[in-house]
């Protein structure tokens, strides 16, 4: 009997479509955490700070969507994330932007761990891919990491959480100017 040959339908393989889902799961889960995040915030009468966290979560969406797009027009199967623990409730507006901070540090921890990956594997598509990811990465940490310091520099007493509010307002244009990503 003849061997049957079967040509590959595509050149993504298992291993990287994987890690591919599993970002597709850490985009989705900034964007519950920030969409909690900016609820509280808002039931807090942060009102800055909520409207960033609400067009963060939009943000992060856009970032989750573009992976699964990507997972799938390269022959593969983007999969819908279960998403669970995430946190409603905080001590503080200090502690939603250190939460935030942590997070966004993960996040470019997987994104380099990916990066990686893919160019070990030779697939240099989703390396190039990923570039896009790798500075948003660096501009999202900035902004995070601005965030914290603003407490520390304004402090927190008397009027000083009303003026935090509003500068933490202005810090997406800011992260856009430092980094020179956008
Ligand atoms: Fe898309 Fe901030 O991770």
């Amino acid at each position: 009997m003849t061997k049957q040959i079967i040509t590959p339908t595509r050149s993504l393989s298992k291993e990287i479509e994987q890690l591919l889902n599993h970002q597709i799961m850490m985009e989705g889960k900034s964007s519950a955490s920030y969409l909690s995040m900016a609820s509280w915030c808002e039931s807090q009468g942060y009102e800055h700070s909520s409207n960033l966290l609400y067009s963060h979560a939009e943000e992060e969406r856009g970032h989750m969507l573009k992976i699964f797009r990507y997972v799938n027009a390269a022959g593969g199967h983007a999969l819908q994330p279960e998403i669970t623990g995430i946190k409603n409730a905080f001590g503080s507006l200090r502690e939603v932007f250190e939460d935030v901070l942590k997070h966004e540090i993960q996040v470019t921890i997987s994104i380099n761990e990916l990066a990686d990956q893919s160019f070990k594997a030779k697939d240099f598509a989703t390396f190039n891919f990923l570039q896009w990811f790798v500075n948003e990465q660096r501009e999202e940490e900035i902004l995070a990491r601005r965030a914290v310091e603003i407490f520390d520099l304004i402090g927190e007493e008397g009027v000083g959480l009303w003026m935090i509010d509003q500068e933490l307002g202005k810090l997406e244009a800011y992260a856009a100017k430092v980094s020179g990503v956008k």
